[in-house]
């Protein structure tokens, strides 16, 4: 969406996938606090979003909605200053129907009223579910609060939550900045393996403002800790939102470095915009390539089996140049290595072996006194 926001994935934290209903102003609070103390935010977290059932049970005398008191003592305007006293920013949660998938008000009709509210009380972003929506075109429904979202003048990124329904890859872009693309993750291996396979074929829609949507980080939820470092590299390597979903109060320090590694964060968040897109797919070995903005090319090689295996590509088949010889960062190593043009790796069982592979010296490209002089052990 051509709204100037977005231009690199959005980083942050939503609280459903940890918590579902389970909402309140103290652990948003705490989360942003905890953002803050961790080194998410100098990492690049920033928008501290509340999903379904922050609402009262139905609308005020005058039709606007409103904050459960009990939640929220003050409000969603009193969890936004906190926040935005902090340096984050405050996402907030409505259904594109006549009730959020937990049984509140939907703005479905309400469209405008209700993002006068979430502009008046310093909301940043709007997640906007798909449930109970009567069966009317989805980017009829989208379209209409995303205008509306326009006419608060209030910079607000918009998300849609459509589960990848109605082809939403191919319009998502001109309505909002991220489109869900497939239903709702667990923290289990077998559906963020599920959903990565529905989230990789889509790079052709993904650009700078525009972001597929793989749903919500399980990283700290119940997966090994090499299958939440697949999760990461993946969503990474795919150009995805990184919004954390756990409980990041108490989370481990393997979980919190997992989620803070910010070479991988940089591959996510690069200027380019380009989503990774397959270079082989064979047998449960993965090979994905990333275009980055400095001309290094991401690699993740992904083992979705699990029994260990070798993972090899090479240079040319990366998009990378001809050149005499190229590093290979490791980036959950923090190593470098050279070659001659073989890219490989021994991958664990569920495990991602993420690279960021530059070029060295491009034949032709410079005088020989310049040339680099690396050479290319195996
Ligand atoms: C369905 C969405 O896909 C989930 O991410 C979450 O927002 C729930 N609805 C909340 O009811």
């Amino acid at each position: 969406l051509g709204n100037g926001l977005a231009l690199t994935p959005p980083m942050g934290w939503n609280d459903w996938n940890a918590f579902g209903c389970s909402v309140s102003e103290q652990l948003v609070e705490q989360t942003a606090d905890k953002i803050v103390s961790s080194g998410l935010r100098s990492a690049g977290y920033q928008y501290v979003n509340i999903d379904d059932c922050w609402m009262a049970g139905s609308r005020s005398a005058t039709g606007d909605l409103v904050p459960d008191p009990v939640k929220f003592p003050h409000g969603i305007k009193g969890v936004a200053d906190y926040v935005h006293a902090r340096g984050l920013k405050l996402g907030i949660y409505e259904s594109a129907g006549t009730m959020t998938c937990a049984g509140y008000p939907g703005s479905l009709g309400h469209e405008q009223q209700d993002a006068n509210s979430f502009a008046a009380w310093g909301v940043d972003y709007l997640k906007y579910d798909n449930c109970n929506n009567l069966g009317i075109p989805a980017r009829q429904r989208y379209q209409a609060m995303g205008n509306a979202l326009a006419r608060t003048g209030r910079p607000i990124v918009y998300s849609l939550c459509d589960w990848g329904q109605e082809n939403v890859a191919s319009w998502g872009g001109s309505v909002s900045n991220l489109w869900r693309t497939t239903g709702d993750i667990d923290a289990t291996y077998g559906r963020m393996l599920s959903i990565f396979h529905q989230n990789v074929g889509l790079a052709d829609a993904a650009s700078p403002g525009a972001w597929n949507d793989p749903d919500m980080l399980e990283v700290g939820n119940g997966m090994t800790a090499t299958e939440d470092r697949s999760e990461f590299s993946l969503w990474a390597e795919m150009a995805s939102p990184l919004i954390a979903g756990t409980d990041l109060r108490h989370a481990s320090v393997t979980t919190l470095a997992t989620y803070g590694n910010k070479e991988v964060i940089a591959i996510d968040q690069d200027r380019l915009g380009r989503q990774g897109r397959p270079v082989s797919m064979t047998g449960g070995l993965d090979v994905l390539a990333k275009p980055l903005a400095d001309h290094s090319v991401a690699v993740a090689l992904f083992n979705e089996n699990a029994a260990p295996a070798k993972i090899s590509t090479i240079a040319s088949a990366l998009g990378l140049p001809a050149a005499n010889g190229y590093t290979v960062r490791d980036v959950w190593a923090h190593t470098t290595t050279a070659t001659a043009g073989a890219v490989q790796a021994f991958v664990p069982g569920h495990g991602t072996v993420l690279y960021r592979v530059a070029a060295t010296s491009m034949p032709g490209r410079y005088p020989p006194h310049v040339m680099l002089t690396t050479t290319a052990p195996a």
